[in-house]
C-alpha cells in the first residue's frame, strides 16, 4: 500500500518547563529546566511517520513570524512536503507545557494561526496529493477540517485515521469517515462514556464494531480490535520516563508509517510501541523521536 501519508493538524511551538511538582493557584515555585521545541500533534505525528520512513506531507497553519519561519524549515529540514502550509493573520501556535519529576505533563495551547486553515483549503490540498495512501487528522483543530480531509481522502480511497485527541464529543459524521479511530485510555473512557459496566476489554469489542480501533495505554502497551472483531494486545517494554510529551503522537506517526509500508497489524503495533517508548526517555515532543527506529 506504500504511498504519502498526509497529516492535517495543529504545528506548535512547545514551550516546556520541567518541574519538581506542579504548583497550586496562588502558588511560586522555581522550575528546574525550560526548553523550546516543536509541537503540536499535526507536526508531530508527521515528523513521527518521516522518521519512520514514510513519505509525508502535512496540513498546518503558521503566522509570519519567528516561530512561523523556524518551524517551516525545521519541517523542510526533516524531509517534509511543506507545500500544505497556510499563512495566517494570527501568531503561530504555541503550547505551553509543564512536565514534573513523573515525566507527567499539563499542557494549554493556543492554536493561533492553525485555526486560520479553511475546509476548503484543506480539501483542495487532499485532492491535489499524489499517491495518497494514509490521511490523519486530531482534534487540536475544529472537527470541520478532519471531516473535510477525511471527505477528499476518501475520495482518494485512502485510509482515514482519527486520533481524536485531546478528547471531545465526535461528531456522527466524523465518526462514520473514520476508518481507525486511535485514543488513549482517557480519552476512550470519554468517548465511551455512554456504554455501561463491563471492563475495558469489553468496552473495545463493543465501541463502534464497524470501526478499527486501537486504545494506547501508556506503559501498559495498546489494543487494536478489527472491525472484524480480532484484538491484538501488545504490552510495552519498561523504561526509564522523563517526559511522556508527543508519545501518544509518535505512536500515531509510527502505527501510520508502518501501515504505508504493508505491515501485518501485528508488527505495526509492535513497531509503534517501540517507537513511543523510545520516545518517553528523551524531553520534548519531535526531539525526543528516534531517528534510527525504520519501518521500511
Ligand atoms: O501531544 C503533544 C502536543 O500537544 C505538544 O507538542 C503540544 O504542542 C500540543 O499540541
Amino acid at each position: 500500500m506504500s504511498g504519502e501519508i498526509l497529516v492535517i493538524g495543529a504545528a506548535n511551538t512547545d514551550l516546556t518547563t520541567y518541574v519538581d511538582r506542579i504548583p497550586e493557584g496562588g502558588e511560586t515555585i522555581h522550575g528546574n529546566n525550560f526548553t523550546t521545541g516543536f509541537g503540536g500533534k499535526g507536526a508531530n505525528q508527521a515528523v513521527a511517520a518521516k522518521r519512520a520512513g514514510a513519505t509525508v506531507a502535512l496540513i498546518a497553519g503558521l503566522g509570519a513570524d519567528i516561530f512561523g519561519e523556524n518551524t517551516k524549515s525545521h519541517l523542510e529540514t526533516e524531509g517534509i512536503d511543506t507545500s500544505g502550509i497556510f499563512y495566517g493573520k494570527q501568531p503561530s501556535g504555541v503550547a505551553h507545557i509543564w512536565v514534573d519529576a513523573k515525566g507527567e505533563n499539563r499542557i494549554i495551547i493556543v492554536p493561533g494561526a492553525n485555526l486560520e486553515l479553511t475546509e476548503e483549503f484543506i480539501s483542495n490540498a487532499v485532492l491535489k496529493s499524489v499517491n495518497l495512501s494514509i490521511v490523519i487528522a486530531q482534534c487540536e483543530l475544529p472537527q470541520e477540517f478532519a471531516i473535510a480531509a477525511f471527505k477528499s481522502a476518501k475520495k482518494k480511497g485512502a485510509i482515514t485515521i482519527l486520533n481524536p485527541a485531546p478528547a471531545v464529543k465526535l461528531s456522527a459524521e466524523l465518526i462514520s469517515l473514520s476508518d481507525w479511530i486511535i485514543p488513549n485510555q482517557i480519552e476512550f473512557n470519554s468517548l465511551s462514556s455512554e456504554i455501561h459496566g463491563g471492563d475495558l476489554i469489553e468496552q473495545i469489542k463493543i465501541f463502534h464494531p464497524d470501526k478499527n480501533l486501537l486504545v494506547t495505554l501508556g506503559s501498559d502497551g495498546a489494543i487494536l480490535r478489527t472491525n472484524q472483531g480480532e484484538i491484538i494486545k501488545v504490552t510495552a517494554p519498561k523504561t526509564e520516563v522523563i517526559d511522556t510529551t508527543g508519545a501518544g503522537d509518535g505512536f500515531v506517526g509510527a502505527f501510520a508509517a508502518a501501515l504505508s509500508a504493508g505491515k501485518e497489524l501485528r508488527t505495526a503495533l509492535e513497531f509503534a510501541i517501540k517507537f513511543a517508548t523510545n520516545s518517553v526517555s528523551k524531553k520534548g515532543a519531535q526531539s525526543s523521536y528516534p531517528t534510527d527506529l525504520k519501518i521500511i
